[in-house]
């Protein structure tokens, strides 16, 4: 059988190839440069399905605003005079103009500078100068701020949709609710975002950070210089005995344990002795609060989770939210923010923030290294585009197929998740499905995820007690 990916015609030649035969997976580069799949996409996704606005903790107070974008429309998240959440298009409902032009601050007000028009934060219209040269009343209340059609709140995370067309939020989420549930676990008082955003923009395709946050399979080889300096502190780093799983909707999920601790639940070296003591006192709290089994889950396991589309929750040494905007098909621009613990000890603060700058901040050992990668893969792969190298324009993700095949779990350093993401994208954006070679295995639900089987943590802090040899020192540093 001739492979639907040899077509010369590179508009016509599949998207997302599964060859069952050999094992492959690949993907057409032109998914990341095409100008007529990101409007797809823009349409057919970003129009359609739920998305990540914000934090409700980013608005503490009523008449706190920000400034978004999503999908390529400008947004106000604000929270009203009355303390209810909105979003409002950022756009006047009179001829267009950009309202609110600052990036936060704290209004009842939003004012149009080109007409004067002004409105309440809660929508409706305040002031139209020379009303008398519109109909009426009626006509003037119709003018209120445009929302977005839905807006829900689940554990603090806000979601918005553009379209009144959309499942409840609780089922867009499925399988991930609960791993954000556990982020919320973390500790009594529960989790905040910290003030400021860190904003990048990355010279490559959106699908390529999504790629990126599920790829344990770069971890050593791209970030060897953090992998020697855990090494070097005394923290044994492994790929063993982590997995990669799809949780449904274009969800999925890295458990990882073998990639460093966790401040506040699951001590190592690097993080310094006091930390110890306040990580088994925090740790007996949460066996009390949670029980022994929801705490291991909560505490012992890192997690990376991607709700798709636009969100990546890198819940690992501390809390990273990213949020994914779009801007071009080569050009994404991305917001992070960091959540902690609400009321958190001043030096535990410290810790984390020095801590989670040190790895997932832009200048941190880790993203400067995958920003490096995929703006790498969105240049490199313009080498195969075009005419005549149809059949060499696609990229590989093959990496563990044999586990698809078998309907089994992948490992984290195979590229199950991704390819999990692949299909919901090919589906999602109108263009059919993936295209199979050979006898598809028979539909089966998703592999549901497992526990770790790493040691229950607390039981190894508090059997800890002999620092092993060498690692004081460092710690101490
Ligand atoms: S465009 Fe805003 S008042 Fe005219
Ligand atoms: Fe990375």
């Amino acid at each position: 059988m001739t492979s639907p990916s040899l077509s010369p015609d590179p508009d016509a030649a599949p998207l997302v190839v599964q060859d069952w035969e050999r094992l492959a997976f690949r993907v057409h580069r032109r998914a990341y440069r095409d100008d007529a799949l990101f409007a797809a996409e823009r349409s057919r996704i970003w129009d359609r399905t739920w998305l990540y606005l914000g934090h409700e903790t980013e608005l503490p107070n009523p008449n706190d605003y920000k400034v978004r974008a999503l999908g390529g429309r400008p947004l106000i998240f604000t929270r009203d005079s009355t303390g209810e959440l909105h979003a409002f298009l950022n756009s006047c409902p009179h001829r267009g103009t950009v309202l609110c032009r600052e990036t936060q601050g704290s209004s009842k007000h939003f004012n149009c500078f080109y007409h004067a028009w002004a409105f309440h934060n809660t929508g409706e219209v305040a002031a139209i100068p020379d009303p008398s040269a519109y109909a009426d009343e009626e006509y003037k209340a119709s003018m209120r701020l445009r929302e977005v059609a839905r807006l829900e709140v689940f554990e603090g995370f806000v979601f918005v949709s553009f379209t009144d067309d959309v499942p409840p939020l609780l089922d867009h989420l499925g399988a991930a609710a609960d791993y954000i549930r556990m982020i919320g676990e973390q500790h009594v008082a529960g989790m905040e975002v910290l003030p400021g955003t860190q904003l990048y923009s990355v010279r490559g395709n959106w699908k390529l950070a999504v790629e990126n946050a599920m790829d344990g399979y770069h971890f050593s080889p791209t970030h060897n210089t953090f992998v020697g300096y855990l090494r070097e502190s005394g923290f044994a780093v492994t790929d063993d005995d982590q997995y990669a799983y799809n949780l449904g909707n274009g969800h999925s999920l890295l458990i990882l344990t073998g990639h460093g601790g966790r401040i506040s639940m699951l001590w190592e070296p690097r993080f310094g002795e006091d930390e110890r003591v306040r990580t088994a006192e925090h740790r007996r709290e949460m066996e009390l609060r949670l029980g022994s089994e929801r705490a291991h889950l909560v505490a012992d396991e890192s997690h990376i989770l991607f709700v798709f589309p636009n969100l990546l929750l890198f819940d690992l040494e501390g809390l990273s939210l990213r949020q994914l905007e779009p801007v071009a098909p080569g050009n994404t621009d991305v917001r992070a923010w960091q959540l902690a613990p609400r009321g958190e000890d001043p030096a535990v603060r410290d810790l984390r923030m020095r801590t989670m700058v040190s790895f997932v901040g832009p200048g941190g050992l880790a993203t400067p290294d995958d920003i490096e990668a995929y703006e790498a893969v969105q240049r490199g792969i313009e080498a195969t585009a075009g005419n005549g190298r149809a059949e060499l324009d696609y990229s590989d993700m093959s990496r563990g197929m044999a586990a698809d095949a078998a309907g089994e779990r992948g490992r984290s350093t195979d590229e199950g998740a991704m390819r999990g993401f692949w299909r919901h994208w090919v589906r999602s954006v109108g263009a059919g499905g993936p295209v199979d070679i050979g006898t598809p295995p028979p539909p089966r639900p998703e592999p549901t995820p497992l526990p770790s089987s790493r040691p229950h943590g607390l039981d190894e802090i508090l059997a800890g007690t002999e620092t092993p040899a060498g690692q004081e020192e460092v710690a101490a540093r």
